[in-house]
């Protein structure tokens, strides 16, 4: 009982903060030409892009974090999403799920910098690129210093900048940059740059402004003048985005980020980790073509070519772009992005390389200060390397690739390297598209590294004894060479390691394979565990910081946090299986989620014991579906007189009143339309003009009878010159439809896409209309109502519903169970909407990410949007690869309803839907708060 008591005291220290970004005084946060610091001391800045709007469940934000921070970063890259927060003008919500402070003292908490980037452009394949489609219908350019647009966004900025600035490192916060604006390359306006400074700083932002620019040096790139910054950075895709093809290699360039200032850091404000799906591959073709290879080959050229000091790769967790999130153009629901960690959050071998590269950039403390030096020659021409040197420790650090990075050759060659310890001859070997960082010179805690042909993973001190990692590819020969003042005792634990001592140096030569464990100790040097691994091998590790210093654990799927306390070593941690688990740690004792851990001494002078894993679990199947039909324009309420003449929008309707959907406030999702007009019986055919962007479509009744379908217009219809003729279509009118003299009504319904971004900073595309853009019945005279959204689900918020007649009714909610039927055989035309309920009950301490998968279903003539206990978690629908739709912890609990509105063109079949598990993590009880 005592020991349970203890561990649980334990337990409680784990929530303590961690590192130097959680702490309550302020810091001082400065910069020069090498790197950030923070009060004085050198920061490299590995950081990566997280979306909380794209993660509805704040309940999970910690996990993602943790999982970030597990890999070795030591930032964050966040965007803060001016429409997410704001449904009309002056309104503005913080509150759940946009609880922006929230994640900001998560950050304090977990020790992750943050770069906070609100805009209030930020691009990000998010609806309007950020901005509130009520933007839309204010007059004056966006993106530029025009009065409408900055008193506009000004509303935004004086809401989110105060809780930034509250939240910088300067104020004990995590806040350590602050990004304006995003790639504002083109139509640039240099007095809104620097108006976006001056409102920061008067708001109170200290912390050193950024800038992320893009599209190479034919553009502005902030670094001098009117609407510089501090530090600019550059924007990379290498790859491209055609995951069709994952075989490309760099499609967009080398990838090396330029130094846009001299007295300012090199910044890879964001560095290309991942792909949007533009051809419909699906994102394991996107996470194929950014995957380790390329993280190897690109990241590691850059790190040596451009001696950057500060990152931002894009994105780490790209997440769920649920209800009316994702742009029209390049997305549809799921943003996985192909990154390393899944839209599930789940973590990939590309999560497995940031790893390996995290711990080096962040362990490697001279990394942070480095000029470039020759390189050493490498005897064979194939072989290309590159170097740079800490000019205070003089720690050189090489890049070995081969000369032409788009071959995979096999080549073997020596390098003759000047360390800064002597000359040798060092043999090296790239196998495949690979790149390898290579130290000479290093003080490895109170070793010294002479060269390594192995690379460094980390390395920490466990009372007084140095702990060290190195790795290679899979049965690729291995070199490593320590200096000691005289020979001392080495005991090869496992593995094959030959050992020989001359002049000074200790050489060890092996072939990595598995994990190899040597150790060191007289010679004049505290003893050394030196273990050889293989990219696999060296994965298995995980480096924490605690109080007592770092430590590290080996085995776990994953280390969520380490605290030291008296003789425990306090793990939380992840199994996706029973295994072992080793420990490095001033520790006597394990104790991982709350349990304490059998363990007994290895002659490492580790700790090994085993963990279970999760149980199986199993998903309810999808049953008992019921059904309510919403017939075209039903119901009389709700309805909005659609009359205006003029629009705010630059390109104006083909007929008049204009039926733009955003000039009524309705900005998101579906719309009803009803004209009626007296017919004359002669009519013939209604011709429609739509835009909805791409995927969107509407139909088309009278008098109640379908007439048709067709798809709206698209982005390109708004490039000059603009089509005056989009989203085309033309329905014959039943010859006995319409009575001389009587009053016809004609409904449609349209599927608006999500509102352009604003990319090119000239309105066209941005202000793009939705919804129709002129109809005409012969030459009747059409009176018009429309009706959208009616916008009161606070803790939703606005981009969840449209205005479907069910989405008004709450339909789609899980407490109205009235006047559901059984489903019919047969979906008919028209709107549909399918219900069902089910019971998870899944163990507390485990991880089961869930998805609805649907079956596959090519050429269906529907599309369905699925709301879980409400919530719109995105859109089935022709035409998009996605058949797995991510539902979260949070949205998701014990009992849940399942709601398809389903919208379809013609009668058919509604695909099989299920539930299935993308996951099965044991966790331990509170690493993921179920309740979001
Ligand atoms: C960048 C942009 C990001 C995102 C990315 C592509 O150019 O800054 O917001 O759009 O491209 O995914």
């Amino acid at each position: 009982m005592r020991i349970v008591m203890a561990v649980l005291m334990l337990v409680g220290l784990i929530a303590a903060p961690v590192a130097a970004a959680g702490q309550a005084r302020g810091h001082t946060v400065a910069y020069d030409n090498y790197s950030l610091t923070v009060d004085g001391r050198r920061v490299v800045l590995w950081s990566g892009e997280f979306h909380y709007f794209r993660l509805p469940s704040p309940g999970l934000w910690r996990d993602v974090l943790e999982k970030i921070r597990a890999a070795g970063f030591n930032g964050v890259s966040l965007y803060f999403h001016w429409g997410y927060h704001s449904p009309a003008p002056g309104v503005y919500d913080f509150t759940g799920i946009r609880d922006v402070e929230r994640l900001l003292r998560l950050t304090e908490e977990l020790g992750l910098y943050v770069v906070a980037r609100p805009g209030p452009y930020i691009n990000a394949e998010t609806t309007g690129g950020g901005f509130p489609a009520w933007l839309k219908t204010v007059d004056g350019r966006a993106r530029s210093s025009d009065p409408g647009y900055t008193a506009a966004y000004r509303e935004w900025l004086s809401r989110i900048n105060p809780i930034l600035a509250r939240h910088q490192v300067t104020r004990g916060g995590s806040v350590i940059a602050y990004n304006v604006e995003n790639e504002y390359a083109v139509n640039v306006d240099p007095l809104y740059m620097q108006q976006l400074q001056e409102n920061a700083r008067a708001d109170g932002i200290d912390v050193p402004i950024v800038h992320n620019n893009c599209c190479g040096g034919n553009l502005a790139n902030w670094s001098s003048g009117q609407g510089a910054v501090q530090i600019p950075g550059v924007d990379d895709y290498p790859q491209a985005f055609n995951c069709q093809d994952p075989g490309t290699w760099g499609t967009w360039g080398d990838g090396v980020t330029r130094r846009l200032r001299d007295d300012a850091p090199v910044y890879a404000a964001e560095y290309q980790a991942g792909a949007i799906d533009l051809n419909n591959a699906g994102y394991e073709k996107c996470r194929e073509l950014t995957g380790p290879d390329y993280m190897k080959v690109y990241y590691k050229s850059n790190i040596i070519a451009s001696g950057a000091t500060m990152y931002g790769y894009y994105m780490l967790h790209g997440g769920t772009s649920w209800g009316w999130l994702p742009q029209p153009n390049d997305v549809y629901t799921s943003y996985d992005y192909g990154a390393a960690i899944t839209e599930s959050r789940g973590l990939t071998a590309k999560y497995d390389e940031f790893k390996r590269q995290g711990y080096l950039m962040t362990t490697i403390k001279p990394l942070a200060k480095t000029d470039t030096i020759a390189p050493p020659a490498p005897a064979d021409p194939a072989v290309f390397t590159q170097a740079r040197a800490n000019p205070d420790t003089a720690t050189q650090f090489v890049l070995v690739r081969h000369a032409d990075r788009r071959t995979s050759a096999d080549v073997s060659t020596t390098l003759d390297w000047s360390t800064p310890d002597g000359s040798y001859t060092v043999p090296v070997r790239v196998n495949g598209r690979d790149a390898k960082i290579l130290v000479a010179g290093y003080d490895l805690g109170g070793q010294r590294l002479v060269w390594s042909n192995s690379e460094i993973l980390t390395h920490v001190t466990v009372r007084g004894r140095d702990v060290a990692v190195l790795y290679g590819r899979d049965g690729e020969q291995g070199s490593t060479v320590l200096r000691y003042s005289s020979a001392p005792d080495v005991r090869v634990l496992e593995g094959t390691v030959r050992s020989s001592f001359g002049g000074k140096d200790l050489r060890l030569d092996y072939t990595h394979s598995g994990l190899a464990r040597v150790l060191v100790s007289g010679g004049g040097r505290p003893p050394m565990l030196l273990m050889l691994g293989t990219d696999q091998t060296a994965a298995q590790f995980w480096r924490m910081d605690t109080a007592a210093g770092p430590v590290l654990v080996r085995g776990p799927s994953l280390v969520r946090s380490a605290a030291v306390a008296g003789d425990w070593l306090v793990l939380r941690a992840d199994m996706d299986q029973a295994g072992e688990i080793e420990t490095f740690a001033p520790a006597g004792r394990v104790v991982v989620d709350g349990r304490l851990v059998t363990t007994r001494r290895t002659p490492s002078g580790s700790l090994s014991g085993r963990l279970s894993g999760p149980r199986p679990v199993t998903l309810p199947a999808l049953s008992s579906w019921q059904y309510r039909a919403e017939p075209p324009a039903f119901g009389d309420s709700g309805w909005t007189v659609a009359d205006k003449t003029t629009t705010a929008s630059p390109i104006k309707p083909k007929t008049l009143p204009v039926l733009y959907a955003d000039e009524y406030g309705y900005h998101y999702g579906n719309v009803w339309y009803r004209g009626t007009f007296t017919a004359s019986g002669d009519e013939k055919t209604v011709s429609v003009n739509a835009i909805t962007g791409r995927r969107g479509n509407y139909l088309v009744w009278l008098n109640g009878r379908y007439l048709g379908s067709a798809a709206g217009g698209t982005q390109a219809d708004s490039e000059p010159p603009v089509n005056q003729d989009p989203g085309r279509g033309d329905f014959a009118i039943p010859p006995d439809l319409l009575a001389t003299g009587s009053t016809a009504t004609l409904s449609v319904l349209v599927t608006n896409m999500g509102h352009n971004d604003d990319w090119t900073a000239d309105d066209t595309r941005f202000k793009q209309p939705r919804g129709l853009f002129g109809v005409t019945v012969d030459d009747a005279k059409i009176s018009w109502q429309i009706r959208g959204a009616n916008d009161n689900d606070a803790e939703r918020g606005p981009l969840n519903t449209g205005g479907l007649y069910g989405e008004r009714a709450g339909w789609h909610l899980p407490d109205r169970h009235s006047r559901w039927q059984p489903a019919p055989a047969t979906m008919p035309t028209g709107v549909s909407w399918y219900r069902t309920t089910f019971r998870l009950d899944l163990p507390a301490d485990q991880d089961v990410p869930i998805a609805v998968r649907f079956g596959d279903q090519p050429d269906r003539k529907y599309r369905a949007f699925v709301f879980v206990n409400g919530w719109n978690m995105g859109q089935y629908m022709p035409d998009a690869p996605q058949r797995d739709f991510v539902l979260p912890a949070g949205v998701l609990g014990r009992s849940n309803t399942l709601v398809l509105a389903v919208i379809a063109t013609e009668p058919g079949a509604l695909a099989p839907a299920g539930l299935v598990a993308l996951g099965n993590h044991w966790t331990g009880a509170a690493a993921v708060d179920q309740r979001g």
